[in-house]
């Protein structure tokens, strides 16, 4: 199966780092976003990115402005009809995504790849309705996805497996590290992820140490590159409690219930680095650890 030309749907935070790699890698990408400003925003931060990149010494120049001839952003999802793969990284609704595999698969050969970038919806269940379920997969890439190497690929039930073994090539052949995962809630890292990082914010509840010290003690005492707190604040605290609440749901284990601190912090706005306010305060020089009255 040759991949030579990939579609990207939804350019928020995902879809333009997962387009931005691909174009890197050699490969012809068009992004498609129903919001028009999404599309200029994408655009922008690429250059932006990439530019990073050439300044670093880690891309050279005729590299990156090769990357931008590849990368080209559609209006109109119709444009994607000839793609070799379609990739989503829209809204995590599950009948946005439905919709979205059902306009597609009228446009797309029925041998083309469909691989959602979901963090917590089942990929079987977004191939309800497909008459091609087999062509679904999942390709789990993180955030930022220019710099985090992991990406996991999604087998459902009903996925083939040369699809699956089509994904974990194209993922080596954008430079990335696939692993092979199941189609069970947090899949391998948010499975395990998760829960760790709510048994950080109940360590800080039951007062085991501050938000300094348990940060400095998995860093130092578990060789970790940053700490627990510092994690949550930079994947963002609404989307923690989101897929915690959606793998409690699927688990009914405690491990994965959102904490009652973590939730009012959620309702009192405290979304993490993205608006400055989370267990610590980032809006200043460096980030201060925050006085949550506990
Ligand atoms: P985002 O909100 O930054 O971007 C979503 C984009 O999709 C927006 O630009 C929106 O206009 C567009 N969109 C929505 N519905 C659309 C449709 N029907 N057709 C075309 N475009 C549409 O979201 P983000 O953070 O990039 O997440 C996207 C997906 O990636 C979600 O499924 C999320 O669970 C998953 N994900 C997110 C990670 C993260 O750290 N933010 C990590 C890994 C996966």
């Amino acid at each position: 199966m040759a991949i030579e030309t990939v579609g990207v749907v939804g350019a928020g935070l995902m879809g333009r780092g997962i387009a931005q790699v691909i174009a890197t890698a050699g490969l012809v990408v068009r992004v498609h976003d129903s919001n028009g400003a999404q599309i200029n925003a994408a655009r922008g931060a690429i250059e932006a990115s990439l530019a990073k990149f050439v300044e670093k010494g880690k891309l050279a120049p005729e590299a990156r402005d090769a990357a931008l001839t590849r990368l080209h952003f559609v209006p109109d999802v119709a444009d994607l009809v000839g793609c070799d793969l379609v990739i989503e990284a829209i809204v995590e609704q599950l009948e946005a995504k439905r919709a979205l595999w059902a306009t597609l698969e009228r446009l797309c050969r029925a041998d083309v790849p469909f691989a959602t970038n979901t963090s917590s919806l089942s990929v079987v269940d977004q191939a309800h309705g497909l008459q091609h379920p087999e062509r679904l997969v999942g390709l789990h890439f993180f955030n930022p996805v220019p710099l985090m190497p992991l990406v996991e690929v999604v087998r459902s039930i009903r996925t083939s497996p040369d699809i699956v073994a089509a994904m974990m090539d194209f993922a080596h052949a954008i430079g990335k590290v696939p692993v092979a995962a199941r189609d069970t809630s947090g899949f391998i890292v948010n499975l395990l992820l998760v829960p760790y990082l709510l048994d950080a914010v109940r360590a800080l509840e039951q007062g085991s140490g501050t938000i300094a010290d348990i940060d400095t003690a998995m860093r130092l005492g578990a060789g970790h590159p940053m700490g627990p707190f510092t994690l949550l604040d930079t994947v963002g605290l609404d989307t923690v409690v989101q897929i915690g609440e959606i793998m409690f749901d699927q688990y009914r284990d405690a491990r994965y219930a959102p904490t009652p601190l973590l939730r009012r912090m959620v309702a009192a706005g405290y979304h993490g680095r993205k608006n400055g306010i989370g267990f610590y305060d980032w809006r200043g020089e460096s980030p201060v650890p925050m006085d949550l009255g506990l």
